[in-house]
Parts: structure tokens; C-alpha cells; sequence
């Protein structure tokens, strides 16, 4: 497995690569999530394609209050997990190289971000389409993996690659979950003990909603009220938002109408987690 760093090799390398090129794109800490989305790029690259992962703690994503300084940077592990899974090249440049100390271009999506993880994390997704708009000019790849937790996130990017004609295909990958539900993430190692035996209420609270939605009609705000109380049932958990909103638009949607996506973000002490459940 070849391990990138300079920015000018790997536009070099982009060049020459065999086709097709899959890349799935990471901060690093990476756990089984990751790694079945590397699985799948190994299955859509085949045997004649080229699988590449970049690992890159992207500061500009991150709020001032957020956790870039303290997110878990086990560079070296990381390395040796993706070259057990058969990924072709790491790339993992510096905070330094990719971003100029006077850079002033971003890329912004304006309707998909006003809503949902947008609201409590004002720039997030201009700092997250930024960094994948530089990524996907630097491996130049035909298929781009992500996971479907951060489910506003792959809806933005879909839309990203729609209106600036990217020539990059979008696939997203199904959540992947502890044995007791909770969604795996970077961050669950921030939880206490405690934490870590409520948190998985929150899927269990979003597959509650749909059973009684599809026991029921059910209005939107009852939905979101049900999901709420089931939720507050954990004592250290602090419900940011519940939404329930058309996986397309992202807007506000009836559920007596299907499909509709049941999202919500809690905070665990200052852990946000973020959960989805599609109801089709
Ligand atoms: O989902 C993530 O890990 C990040 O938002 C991404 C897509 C790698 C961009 O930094």
C-alpha cells in the first residue's frame, strides 16, 4: 500500500491510476464503519481498479467549541488496518499544505445545510464540501464511498457533485452498528461507561418511531414528540434536534407519506451523536 503525503505526488499519481478509481474519503480514528466502506470500494474497483483512502482531520469542518485539537489521530494504526483490508494508497496530507494561511474560496451548498446538523453546526458542510470538492481534484476518482450516518452529509454531496457536474459517481454505504445498535463512530470513545450504556436508546428510540408509524397514522409532530420521549429516557442524553423530512429535500415531510428519513442528533455530556433511520 503506497502512503501519500505531498500534494504534488499525488496529483502526479492521479494521473497514471487504473480505472476505475474508488476513494473513500476519512478523517482516520477508523473502526468497522470505515472499513466496510473500504470493502465495498474493493468489490467496485474489482481486480483491474484502484482503491484509495485519504485520512485528513479537516479543521475547517470543526467549530471553534468543537473537538479538532482532541480528535484521535492514530495515524500509524490506521495505516496498518487499511492495508489488512487491501486498500492501494493512503492519501494523508498536512493541515498545512492543503489549506493556504490566506485562503478565501469555499465551496457552499445554501439549501440542504440550513436544516438538521447545519442549524447547530453553522460552516460545517461548507468545510466538509470544501475539503471533498480539493480531494476529488487531487485523486481525480470515478466512485466516491460514504456512510450512510451522516446521512445530510452524503444527501449534500449528492447534490454537490449534481449542480458543479463533477464527473464522480456518489454510493453510499448502510450505518454499520455495535451488536446493541448504537452506530459506530470516531467519537464513541469520548463516552463514559455510563454514556456508553445509554446511547444505544437512540437507535432503538428511531426504530420505535417507525414500528408506530407503520402501526398508525401518525402525525410529523407526534413523531418527533414519540422520538423525543423515548429518547429522554436516558438520563444523560440531551436531545439536539429530532427531524423527520423527506431524504431528499431534507424538508419538513408528513410520514404518512412514504419515504421518510427519522434523524437526530443527542449530546452525551459534549459527545454529539448523530443517527438515521430510512422508513420506506
Ligand atoms: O465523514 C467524514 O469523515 C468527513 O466529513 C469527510 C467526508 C471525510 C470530509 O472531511
Amino acid at each position: 500500500m503506497l502512503i501519500v503525503k505531498s500534494i504534488a505526488r499525488m496529483q502526479q499519481l492521479s494521473l497514471g491510476l487504473p480505472k476505475p478509481v474508488v476513494l473513500v474519503p476519512t478523517m482516520g480514528s477508523l473502526h468497522e464503519g470505515h472499513l466496510a466502506l473500504i470493502d465495498r470500494a474493493k468489490k467496485l474497483a474489482g481486480r483491474k481498479g484502484f482503491t484509495v483512502a485519504t485520512i485528513f482531520v479537516n479543521p475547517a469542518q470543526f467549530g471553534p467549541k468543537e473537538d479538532f485539537q482532541k480528535y484521535p489521530r492514530p495515524f500509524k494504526r490506521d495505516c496498518r488496518l487499511l492495508q489488512n483490508r487491501g486498500c492501494d494508497l493512503v492519501f494523508a496530507p498536512a493541515v498545512e499544505n492543503m489549506y493556504e494561511p490566506d485562503a478565501s474560496v469555499t465551496v457552499t451548498e445554501s439549501q440542504l445545510q440550513t436544516v438538521m446538523c447545519g442549524v447547530s453546526r453553522p460552516g460545517h458542510f461548507t468545510g466538509v464540501c470544501t475539503i471533498v470538492t480539493k480531494l476529488f481534484l487531487l485523486v481525480q476518482p470515478d466512485l466516491a464511498i460514504f456512510g450512510e450516518k451522516d446521512f445530510q452529509q452524503l444527501t449534500i454531496l449528492r447534490r454537490m457533485v449534481r449542480d458543479l457536474n463533477f464527473p464522480v459517481g456518489i454510493i453510499g454505504h448502510p450505518t454499520v452498528r455495535e451488536s446493541d445498535g448504537l452506530a459506530l463512530s470516531s467519537r464513541n470513545v469520548y463516552l463514559s461507561p455510563e454514556e456508553r450504556r445509554q446511547a444505544p436508546l437512540i437507535h432503538q428510540a428511531l426504530r420505535e418511531a417507525e414500528k408506530e408509524l407503520r402501526r398508525q397514522s401518525v402525525s410529523r409532530s407526534a413523531l418527533e414528540n414519540f422520538i423525543r420521549r423515548q429518547i429522554g429516557q436516558a438520563p444523560a442524553a440531551r436531545v439536539d434536534y429530532v427531524a423527520v423530512v423527506d431524504p431528499e429535500t431534507l424538508l419538513a415531510k408528513e410520514p404518512s407519506q412514504l419515504p421518510v428519513l427519522l434523524a437526530t442528533a443527542v449530546f452525551f455530556g459534549t459527545t454529539r451523536l448523530i443517527d438515521n433511520v430510512l422508513v420506506k
